[in-house]
Formats: C-alpha cells, sequence, structure tokens
C-alpha cells in the first residue's frame, strides 16, 4: 500500500515536472535600435551577440524554465520613432524589458514611458549625465532605466580628477556640438554639458566656448578665445 503511494506521489511529481518544461515561462526582449547600418549599434550589427548570448544561455543551461524571444524595430535614431516603437512593442506583445535605445534622444521618451508600463530599459547608451540622476528620488524621470556602457558622467569625472590632480585652474570648454553625429546625434553637445556640469559640482572655475566650423576660423579661436590666458606649458592635454 505504501509503495503505491509512493509511486502514485512520484508519478504526480513527474506529471508536475513535465507540466512545467512543458509550459516555459516567455521572456520577450524588445530591441530598439537603428536599422541604419552606418550606426556602429545597427539592428545588423546588434543581432549576432544577441544571438550567441542567447545560445550561449542555453548551452550552460542558465535559464532552463524560460523561452526567451527577441523583437527588433528601428529606432531610427530619432526621439519620435523610438517611443512610438516602444509604445507599438508595450500593446501589441507582452514585453518583458526594453534593449535599447542606444541613441541619448531616442533614450530618453522610452525610459520616461516605461516606468508607467512597469517595463526595465537596459542601454548600452544614454551617455548625457543627466541619466545617472539619483533614481531613488520620488521625481526621478528615469526610475526603470540601467545604463552597461561608458557614460559622459564618468569621462567628467575623469578628465576633472585629472585637472585636481595637476592642480590646473582653469579650464576652458571648446566643442563643435554637431561634431561626431555619427555615433549618435549631439553626441559633443551632450558631452560638453556634461562636463560643464560636473565642473559646477567640482567647483572648478570653468568657461564654455562653442565653436562652429562652417562660421569660426580655428586661428581666431586660439587666439581669442584661448590666448595668453587659456595658453600654457601644461595645457596640450586634450
Ligand atoms: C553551443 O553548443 C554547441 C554544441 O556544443 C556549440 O557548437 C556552440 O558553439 C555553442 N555556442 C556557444 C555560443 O557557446
Ligand atoms: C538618492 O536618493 C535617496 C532618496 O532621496 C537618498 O536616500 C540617497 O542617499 C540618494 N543617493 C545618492 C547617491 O545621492
Amino acid at each position: 500500500m505504501q509503495s503505491k503511494t509512493c509511486l502514485l506521489l512520484m508519478c504526480a511529481v513527474f506529471m508536475v515536472k513535465g507540466v512545467v518544461s512543458l509550459h516555459k515561462k516567455k521572456l520577450n526582449i524588445a530591441v530598439i535600435v537603428p536599422d541604419d547600418e552606418s550606426r556602429m549599434f545597427s539592428i545588423k550589427h546588434i543581432k549576432p551577440a544577441l544571438s550567441y548570448t542567447l545560445e550561449y544561455i542555453k548551452n550552460i543551461s542558465l535559464l532552463p524554465d524560460i523561452h526567451i524571444s527577441t523583437l527588433f524595430a528601428d529606432s531610427g535614431c530619432s526621439p519620435k520613432d523610438a517611443p512610438i516603437a516602444a509604445f507599438n512593442f508595450h500593446m501589441k506583445h507582452k514585453v518583458d524589458i526594453f534593449l535599447g535605445p542606444v541613441c541619448d534622444y531616442s533614450l530618453a521618451p522610452v525610459a520616461r514611458y516605461s516606468p508607467y508600463w512597469n517595463i526595465p530599459v537596459i542601454s548600452p547608451g544614454g551617455f548625457a549625465h543627466n541619466f545617472g540622476a539619483n533614481k531613488s528620488e520620488p521625481d526621478s524621470e528615469y526610475p526603470a532605466l540601467t545604463r552597461v556602457g561608458v557614460t559622459f558622467n564618468s569621462l567628467s569625472v575623469t578628465i576633472l580628477e585629472i585637472v585636481r590632480h595637476f592642480k590646473w585652474n582653469r579650464i576652458k570648454i571648446i566643442y563643435d556640438g554637431n561634431s561626431m553625429e555619427d555615433i549618435a546625434p549631439r553626441f559633443c553637445f551632450l558631452g560638453a554639458a556634461a562636463f560643464v556640469a560636473y565642473s559646477k559640482r567640482y567647483k572648478m572655475d570653468h568657461e564654455f566656448y562653442m565653436y562652429v566650423p562652417s562660421v569660426h576660423n580655428t586661428e581666431e579661436v586660439l587666439r581669442e578665445k584661448v590666448g595668453n590666458k587659456y595658453s600654457g606649458k601644461c595645457l596640450r592635454f586634450l
């Protein structure tokens, strides 16, 4: 009698196990990155890395009870296309996580809405310093965003620590706001903005000047904006 009960119980356990593996939990990753192949984080560039990773996760049985699928949409590296893609994903599929957008202005609206849908956003982009604001504050703008790449926050801190180390006391930031647009729109502008914000935080005396290549003459800028005041033996740093 006892052995019969035991057998029944074992059967039940096997059945439950069978049911579980038949109904694997689904995890939908919505990837929102540019279709434009000239971007280093385009769909074509990201897809192989993602499928390699998913294959690896399967190989080592890291998440045996979870079936992971990936969905892709074009962010257009645009502040309009990316949130529309996110809305569509949210309406049509049960999205568990957004991977991307990468471009700052595409990421911002997606990361602003995602807390309302309770969907986390993981991005290797979002270089601007304000994405790094304290997420525990009640009025935090991007509480569901995690950045996993290098940022302008760490760049600014590194440079300012070097400035402090060498006891330099005059900083002039000369930047071309439209430069390096091939990486992401307003890339250099956001870099300079982060540096200005951190210079304030570090209480470092700083001035900034926007250099527009089509209007300004480099020699003049060096003479007038750098001149004797900002030049020196140690200044050939950047
Ligand atoms: C997964 O395992 C297969 C078979 O052993 C192997 O060919 C493949 O290279 C592995 N993939 C990864 C990403 O580790
Ligand atoms: C972030 O905000 C929370 C809540 O206001 C506060 O307790 C915490 O100390 C802050 N963290 C940092 C690093 O400022």
